[in-house]
């Protein structure tokens, strides 16, 4: 049976077509992923299920129920739950509130049930074979809990599909696993999904079918056992995309930057390494290895505690963003969103705010066309979005919205890019541009340090790379000695994974 049933829907938000004609079905007891580029309409076809957008056209069943006037409320009823990927929990509410928030709200004599929702939280949570204290508050959790308690809450209102908006994002391997093996006994109980993924290899695994958008259109549904990647690349582009080694590695004789003994209590200890001009270093290890903290002390975001940082052989001070901005550092964060983007501000205004200096002409005024031209040219190098660049960057779709910071630090033509997870909710074409850009500017002499730890994505781009481990460097490898078992191991061993 076909727990979802939309058929030839389309949405526009003024002059885009964010669908266009859809046809799109969920089976009962079914994970069906959905995959496209960035923009292609994965969040609005969602949206649409979720009644949070009224579809311009076409017709909506959910549990064999035609939906007449969507509205989330009436999604909810029939069993419809999407977890954000900033899961919509309340993080000062405890655990056992934030499962129980909607029944509890429907409820009159709340005081006198409170121990029945106790109840109710504590099957479910061992229903979901989770071990959380119901009383924690819910910002004190890791987000791979958190998230546990997202889907916790979801089965508390009786929901029989959820969909997952790029669930693994932010969980190590073995917290993907664990929830991959729920996903997986709760399908068996009838609950159906949907995952939405950049990463594809992931949607195979976990996937029984696969619908593949392009451009606001579906096309194509497929088993998943029939797909490859390079085939639902094929589907989401067009063409094909192959990933490869790279070849031509740079070692420049300037050493740009150099870190020597940094330690920070609790993050890192003793890390010291050299960059180079025209070098692409890249820095990995698992999820909580330090390197994001790092990344963050030479940036002066949280200065280290002891320890020397050098710019061309000079030590420096770097107390602050400011002091690394003046040094000739730039850090694309990991937490983009939340970091680095003004919503409300126009496109444009997003991409040249970091250097608006270098729009100053004569009498200090700016040139409106020079700003023009270099916002145009950002969004057509990084395939952004958009028919105008004037619109608030919160019109755009999540990924393209990372692009725009991509292209604000990239526009400051910094001596060192720190870039923390390039590529992630990235989709395949666009992680091509923004690996051309890297490539291009450390041909220039740009020294790049890409934190990541998609390994293909670090081979294809470093010239080598260093592995940190419970806060220090535990491998430096050139990356012509490197391959991906090679480095998967180094980094899991260590990890007594
Ligand atoms: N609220 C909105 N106002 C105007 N345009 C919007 C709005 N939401 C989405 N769009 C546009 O609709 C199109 C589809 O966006 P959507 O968010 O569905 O993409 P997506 O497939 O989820 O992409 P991503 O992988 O980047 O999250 C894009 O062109 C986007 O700019
Ligand atoms: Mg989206």
């Amino acid at each position: 049976m076909n727990f979802i049933n939309a058929k030839n829907i389309s949405k526009d938000f003024g002059g885009v077509h964010a669908l266009k004609g859809v046809y799109f079905t969920v089976r009962q007891g079914e994970i069906m992923g959905l995959v496209g580029q960035n923009g292609c309409g994965k969040s609005t076809l969602i949206k649409t299920l979720a009644g949070v957008w009224r579809p311009d056209g076409g017709t909506l069943e959910i549990a064999g129920q035609k939906v007449e006037n969507p509205s989330p409320f009436i999604a909810i009823k029939l069993g419809v739950s999407v977890i954000y990927q900033d899961l919509s929990l309340f993080p000062n509410l405890s655990v056992l509130e934030n499962i129980c928030l909607g029944p509890i709200i429907g409820d009159n004599s709340l005081l006198s049930r409170i121990s029945l929702y106790r109840g109710k939280a504590m099957e479910i949570l061992a229903r979901l074979g989770i071990d959380i204290n119901p009383d924690d508050l819910v910002e004190d959790l890791p987000i791979a809990k958190q998230q546990l308690v997202a889907i916790a809450r979801a089965l508390a209102n009786d929901s029989r599909l959820l969909i997952l908006d790029e669930p693994t994002t932010a969980l190590t391997r073995r917290e993907i696993i664990q929830l991959f093996s729920l996903l997986s006994n709760l399908k068996k109980g009838g609950i159906s999904f949907v995952f939405i993924s950049h990463k594809l290899g992931e949607i195979l695994e976990i996937c029984d079918r696969v619908t593949v958008m392009r451009d606001g259109s579906i096309i194509g549904t497929e088993e998943a056992a029939s797909l490859n990647i390079s085939q639902i690349e094929g589907m989401m582009l067009g063409h094909a995309l192959a990933l490869q080694k790279k070849t031509a590695f740079r070692s420049g004789k300037e050493v740009v930057l150099s870190v020597e003994h940094l330690s920070k209590k609790n993050h890192f200890l003793d890390v010291s390494f050299a960059l180079h001009a025209g070098e692409v270093l890249g820095l990995s290890g698992l999820l909580g290895s330090g390197r994001t903290e790092l990344a963050s002390a030479i940036f002066g975001i949280s200065p280290a505690d002891s320890g020397k940082i050098l710019i061309r052989g000079k030590e420096v001070r770097i107390a602050s963003v400011g002091n690394a901005i003046h040094y000739g550092i730039a850090y694309v964060p990991e937490d983009r969103l939340t970091q680095g983007l003004v919503m409300p501000h126009s496109i444009s205004n997003n991409i040249v705010i970091a250097t608006l200096e270098q729009y100053l002409g004569r009498l200090a005024l700016l040139s409106f066309q020079k700003i023009g031209l270099t916002v145009k040219n950002w969004i057509s190098k990084l395939d952004i979005k958009t028919d105008d660049a004037r619109k608030a960057a919160s019109t755009l779709s999540g990924g393209n919205q990372q692009k725009i910071v991509i292209a604000k630090w990239l526009a400051m033509n910094p001596a060192v890019l720190i870039m923390d997870g390039p590529t992630v909710g990235i989709d395949v074409g666009a992680k091509r541009a923004i690996y051309d850009t890297i490539q291009t500017n450390a041909a220039q002499g740009m020294a790049v340090i890409v934190i990541s730890d998609d390994i293909p994505e670090l081979l294809a781009n470093c010239d080598r790379i260093l592995i940190m481990h419970g806060g220090r460097l535990t491998v430096e490898m050139p990356t012509s000695e490197a391959d991906e078992e090679s480095l998967q191991r180094s980094m899991e061993i260590r990890s007594g994974a």
